[in-house]
Protein backbone atom coordinates (compact mmCIF):
# COMPACT_ATOMS: atom_id res chain seq x y z
CA UNK A 1 0.00 0.00 0.00
CA UNK A 2 1.22 3.28 -0.84
CA UNK A 3 -0.74 4.75 2.23
CA UNK A 4 0.69 4.86 5.71
CA UNK A 5 -1.12 6.38 8.96
CA UNK A 6 0.97 9.19 11.08
CA UNK A 7 0.16 11.18 13.76
CA UNK A 8 -1.54 8.65 16.00
CA UNK A 9 -4.30 9.16 18.74
CA UNK A 10 -3.31 6.78 21.63
CA UNK A 11 -5.82 5.63 24.35
CA UNK A 12 -5.31 3.12 27.26
CA UNK A 13 -7.45 0.76 28.47
CA UNK A 14 -6.51 -2.01 31.09
CA UNK A 15 -7.91 -3.25 33.86
CA UNK A 16 -7.01 -1.82 37.56
CA UNK A 17 -4.94 -5.16 38.50
CA UNK A 18 -5.43 -8.13 38.23
CA UNK A 19 -7.98 -9.84 40.96
CA UNK A 20 -9.25 -8.44 44.11
CA UNK A 21 -11.40 -5.34 42.28
CA UNK A 22 -14.99 -6.14 43.54
CA UNK A 23 -14.03 -5.94 47.30
CA UNK A 24 -12.22 -2.55 46.37
CA UNK A 25 -14.53 -1.41 44.02
CA UNK A 26 -17.05 -2.05 47.19
CA UNK A 27 -15.15 0.21 49.63
CA UNK A 28 -14.78 3.01 46.77
CA UNK A 29 -18.27 3.20 46.07
CA UNK A 30 -19.53 3.46 49.54
CA UNK A 31 -17.01 6.05 50.37
CA UNK A 32 -18.32 7.86 46.87
CA UNK A 33 -21.76 7.76 48.40
CA UNK A 34 -20.04 8.89 51.80
CA UNK A 35 -18.91 11.37 49.82
CA UNK A 36 -22.09 13.22 48.28
CA UNK A 37 -23.85 12.94 51.15
CA UNK A 38 -21.23 15.03 53.24
CA UNK A 39 -20.22 16.96 50.17
CA UNK A 40 -22.85 20.19 50.43
CA UNK A 41 -21.04 22.50 48.28
CA UNK A 42 -20.61 20.31 45.50
CA UNK A 43 -24.24 19.25 45.83
CA UNK A 44 -25.14 23.22 44.89
CA UNK A 45 -21.88 23.03 42.21
CA UNK A 46 -23.78 19.83 40.44
CA UNK A 47 -27.29 20.95 40.44
CA UNK A 48 -25.93 24.01 38.23
CA UNK A 49 -22.85 22.42 35.82
CA UNK A 50 -23.99 18.67 36.26
CA UNK A 51 -27.32 18.13 35.58
CA UNK A 52 -29.23 15.12 37.27
CA UNK A 53 -25.65 13.70 39.04
CA UNK A 54 -23.34 14.26 41.78
CA UNK A 55 -19.49 15.39 40.73
CA UNK A 56 -16.91 16.34 43.15
CA UNK A 57 -14.58 18.35 40.53
CA UNK A 58 -14.98 21.63 41.70
CA UNK A 59 -15.06 20.85 45.69
CA UNK A 60 -12.99 17.78 46.33
CA UNK A 61 -10.99 17.54 43.56
CA UNK A 62 -7.85 15.72 45.39
CA UNK A 63 -9.17 13.27 47.27
CA UNK A 64 -6.09 11.21 47.00
CA UNK A 65 -4.69 13.63 49.75
CA UNK A 66 -7.13 13.01 51.55
CA UNK A 67 -8.44 9.56 51.90
CA UNK A 68 -6.26 6.23 52.56
CA UNK A 69 -8.77 4.57 49.84
CA UNK A 70 -8.11 7.06 47.00
CA UNK A 71 -4.88 7.23 47.68
CA UNK A 72 -4.71 3.53 47.25
CA UNK A 73 -6.20 4.02 44.19
CA UNK A 74 -3.51 6.16 43.22
CA UNK A 75 -0.54 4.74 43.36
CA UNK A 76 -1.98 1.53 41.33
CA UNK A 77 -3.42 4.66 38.67
CA UNK A 78 0.02 5.58 38.71
CA UNK A 79 1.61 2.67 37.66
CA UNK A 80 -0.83 2.57 34.74
CA UNK A 81 0.18 6.67 33.33
CA UNK A 82 3.64 5.33 33.69
CA UNK A 83 2.87 2.39 31.07
CA UNK A 84 0.78 4.78 29.02
CA UNK A 85 3.36 7.31 28.86
CA UNK A 86 5.83 5.01 27.95
CA UNK A 87 3.85 3.89 25.22
CA UNK A 88 3.41 7.74 23.86
CA UNK A 89 7.06 7.91 23.56
CA UNK A 90 7.18 11.08 26.08
CA UNK A 91 10.42 12.50 27.32
CA UNK A 92 9.25 13.95 30.60
CA UNK A 93 12.85 15.20 31.41
CA UNK A 94 13.68 13.63 34.82
CA UNK A 95 10.42 15.10 35.96
CA UNK A 96 7.47 13.19 37.88
CA UNK A 97 4.32 12.01 37.02
CA UNK A 98 2.20 13.01 39.82
CA UNK A 99 -1.96 13.25 40.38
CA UNK A 100 -2.98 16.79 40.59
CA UNK A 101 -6.83 15.77 40.16
CA UNK A 102 -9.18 13.23 41.55
CA UNK A 103 -12.80 13.32 41.56
CA UNK A 104 -16.08 11.29 41.85
CA UNK A 105 -18.52 10.98 39.33
CA UNK A 106 -21.91 9.72 40.20
CA UNK A 107 -24.57 9.59 37.15
CA UNK A 108 -28.21 8.50 38.25
CA UNK A 109 -30.58 7.80 35.38
CA UNK A 110 -30.97 10.81 32.38
CA UNK A 111 -27.60 12.28 33.43
CA UNK A 112 -25.10 12.88 31.29
CA UNK A 113 -21.84 14.66 30.76
CA UNK A 114 -21.60 17.38 27.84
CA UNK A 115 -18.03 17.09 25.30
CA UNK A 116 -15.17 18.38 27.79
CA UNK A 117 -11.37 18.42 27.88
CA UNK A 118 -8.87 18.30 31.08
CA UNK A 119 -7.13 21.30 31.18
CA UNK A 120 -3.63 21.77 33.10
CA UNK A 121 -2.54 18.00 32.56
CA UNK A 122 -1.27 15.76 30.09
CA UNK A 123 -2.81 12.24 30.59
CA UNK A 124 -6.24 11.83 32.05
CA UNK A 125 -8.52 8.95 32.65
CA UNK A 126 -10.76 7.51 34.20
CA UNK A 127 -11.34 4.69 36.74
CA UNK A 128 -15.00 2.53 36.55
CA UNK A 129 -16.35 1.27 40.01
CA UNK A 130 -19.98 0.82 39.31
CA UNK A 131 -21.35 0.08 35.96
CA UNK A 132 -24.94 -1.15 35.70
CA UNK A 133 -25.49 -3.06 33.01
CA UNK A 134 -26.22 -0.81 29.52
CA UNK A 135 -24.75 2.27 31.13
CA UNK A 136 -23.16 4.95 28.72
CA UNK A 137 -19.53 4.15 28.08
CA UNK A 138 -16.62 7.18 26.86
CA UNK A 139 -16.98 8.48 23.64
CA UNK A 140 -14.28 10.26 21.98
CA UNK A 141 -13.63 12.34 19.40
CA UNK A 142 -11.54 12.61 15.98
CA UNK A 143 -9.05 15.74 17.20
CA UNK A 144 -9.44 16.59 13.80
CA UNK A 145 -12.88 17.07 13.19
CA UNK A 146 -12.65 21.03 13.41
CA UNK A 147 -10.59 21.38 10.66
CA UNK A 148 -12.28 18.78 8.49
CA UNK A 149 -14.25 21.70 6.72
CA UNK A 150 -15.24 20.64 3.34
CA UNK A 151 -14.51 16.88 3.71
CA UNK A 152 -17.32 14.34 3.03
CA UNK A 153 -18.14 12.13 5.84
CA UNK A 154 -16.39 8.71 6.30
CA UNK A 155 -18.49 5.64 4.86
CA UNK A 156 -20.53 3.25 7.41
CA UNK A 157 -18.00 0.77 6.43
CA UNK A 158 -15.08 2.11 7.50
CA UNK A 159 -12.64 0.58 10.23
CA UNK A 160 -13.33 1.37 13.14
CA UNK A 161 -9.72 3.74 13.68
CA UNK A 162 -10.99 5.62 10.87
CA UNK A 163 -14.32 7.10 12.04
CA UNK A 164 -14.95 10.03 14.06
CA UNK A 165 -16.06 9.01 17.36
CA UNK A 166 -15.05 5.84 18.91
CA UNK A 167 -16.91 4.95 22.35
CA UNK A 168 -15.19 2.84 25.30
CA UNK A 169 -17.56 0.94 27.03
CA UNK A 170 -17.76 1.38 30.64
CA UNK A 171 -16.37 -1.76 32.71
CA UNK A 172 -16.52 -1.59 36.56
CA UNK A 173 -12.76 -2.45 37.58
CA UNK A 174 -10.94 -0.65 34.24
CA UNK A 175 -8.84 2.30 33.97
CA UNK A 176 -8.81 4.00 30.66
CA UNK A 177 -6.20 6.04 29.92
CA UNK A 178 -5.87 9.34 27.11
CA UNK A 179 -4.11 12.67 26.49
CA UNK A 180 -5.94 15.54 28.63
CA UNK A 181 -6.59 17.38 25.42
CA UNK A 182 -8.76 14.39 23.76
CA UNK A 183 -11.94 16.05 24.09
CA UNK A 184 -14.77 13.27 24.95
CA UNK A 185 -18.63 12.81 26.75
CA UNK A 186 -20.67 10.43 28.64
CA UNK A 187 -24.06 9.89 26.64
CA UNK A 188 -27.37 10.20 28.80
CA UNK A 189 -27.74 7.42 31.90
CA UNK A 190 -30.29 5.20 30.41
CA UNK A 191 -30.87 2.53 32.92
CA UNK A 192 -32.15 2.88 36.61
CA UNK A 193 -28.80 1.97 38.45
CA UNK A 194 -26.38 4.70 39.39
CA UNK A 195 -22.78 4.46 37.42
CA UNK A 196 -19.78 5.66 39.76
CA UNK A 197 -16.48 6.40 38.36
CA UNK A 198 -13.71 8.31 39.31
CA UNK A 199 -11.71 11.00 37.01
CA UNK A 200 -7.84 12.52 37.64
CA UNK A 201 -5.36 14.05 35.76
CA UNK A 202 -2.02 13.91 35.66
CA UNK A 203 0.54 16.06 35.46
CA UNK A 204 4.67 16.10 34.85
CA UNK A 205 6.91 18.31 37.60
NI1 LIG B 1 -13.52 13.97 31.32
Amino acid sequence: MPVRSWFPTQIYSEPLQAAGLERFNASLAEECRRLRDFDDAGRRWSVRNYPGGYTSYASMNELHRFSSTFGTLEKKLLHHAKVFSRALELDLRRRTIRMSDCWVNIMPPTASHSLHLHPLSFISGTYYVQTPKGCPGLKFEDPRLSRFMAAPPRLSTAPAAMRSHVTYPAEAGNVILFESWLRHEVPTNQVSEERISISFNFSWS
